[in-house]
């Protein structure tokens, strides 16, 4: 796979695990998980894809056949499989998948009320954390007991947002989410970042629903944008990557910008809090205790210079 020829930036931290996840649909999650994880992959990383979408469109995408998505994540959160036994190679070298399968769709009634539901996956995955350098789970939209036990099991969180009118609307919904889930569960996912998809600067409104976004969340947003490319749209047809379908196209380019920029941040966020990262796979610790006087909680941390997202 061609990767550009300049070196990438060095990551050599532990494992991050992160969570591409929006409550909206087709906002490019699979589509951000599949060639972000190929670019990492591309560049030497171990990478695992966890596809966590009913309709295994990240699966596909990397050309498993609609026949074989069995055995696959839905084994791991309906029925306790091991997860060793369930990674498999892809024809990418680094890269490996876990494929999703049409009953993942029923987690949210088969588990019930059953306790410690949302953390079945964080548990899950502790015996193969030392075999990968990240760990990236492609999410449905929504936010069902599935996602939660993404965002549970990861370090951080990805968001792709299409520049539409109000988009920040639905990361602020997500963000607020991620909180409680840290006030109720004790589990800590920082967000890693904002990623700007589909943009089209012939439209009108693109580039003013961009700024608009720019302005809110500031350095949450990643400086790489990914543009409308139809190269894109096509890959997945082929049951490709952008990489393998045309390395040449400006998604594939964008795709590794993206990747070089997640190495960044991954160890800016390693750098700022080796605490938070190191030895994280034990059973959740109990939220910070409320802040003398103020009585809030602290929330979760963000990483980029701009400090809380709200
Ligand atoms: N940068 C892009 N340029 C052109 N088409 C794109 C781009 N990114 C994604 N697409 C296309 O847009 C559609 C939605 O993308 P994708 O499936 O990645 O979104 P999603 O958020 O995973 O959707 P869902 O909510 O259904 O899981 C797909 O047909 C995909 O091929
Ligand atoms: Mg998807």
């Amino acid at each position: 796979m061609e990767t550009g020829s300049r070196a990438p930036p060095r990551y050599d931290g532990p494992l991050m695990i992160t969570a591409v996840v929006s409550k909206k649909g087709g906002v490019g999650k699979t589509t951000t998980s599949v060639n972000l994880a190929a670019a990492l992959a591309g560049i030497g990383k171990r990478v695992l894809l966890l596809d966590l979408d009913s309709q295994a469109s990240a699966s596909l995408s990397l050309g498993v056949p609609r026949s074989s998505l069995a055995p696959s994540t839905a084994d791991i959160i309906l029925r306790h499989a091991s997860v060793e036994a369930l990674v498999r190679e892809t024809r990418i070298p680094g890269l490996h998948i876990i494929p999703a399968s049409a009953d993942l769709s029923t987690a949210d009634q088969t588990l019930g009320m059953v306790s410690g539901r949302e953390l079945i996956l964080h548990r899950a995955l502790a015996p193969i954390k030392p075999l990968f350098d990240f760990i990236l789970l492609d999410c449905p939209s929504s936010l069902s007991l599935v996602p939660v036990n993404a965002l549970m099991a990861s370090d951080t969180f990805l968001v792709p947002v299409v520049p539409h009118f109000l988009a920040w609307e639905g990361v602020s919904n997500l963000v607020s989410t991620v909180s409680r889930l840290y006030e109720r569960l004790g589990r800590r996912t920082d967000l890693l970042g904002i990623v700007l998809t589909m943009v089209d600067y012939r439209t009108k409104a693109a580039r003013t629903n961009v700024d608009a976004i720019r302005g809110k969340y500031r350095d949450h947003v990643f400086a790489i944008e990914i543009r409308t490319n139809t190269r894109l749209a096509e890959a997945p047809g082929n049951g490709q990557t952008i990489f393998e379908y045309d390395a040449a196209a400006t998604g594939a380019r964008a795709y590794r910008l993206l990747a070089a920029e997640v190495l960044i941040r991954a160890s800016a966020r390693h750098r700022m809090a080796p605490y938070a990262v190191a030895g994280d796979d034990d059973e959740p610790s109990p939220p910070d205790q409320p802040d003398e006087g103020t009585g809030a909680v602290a929330p979760p941390r963000f990483w980029g210079a701009g400090g809380g997202v709200r």
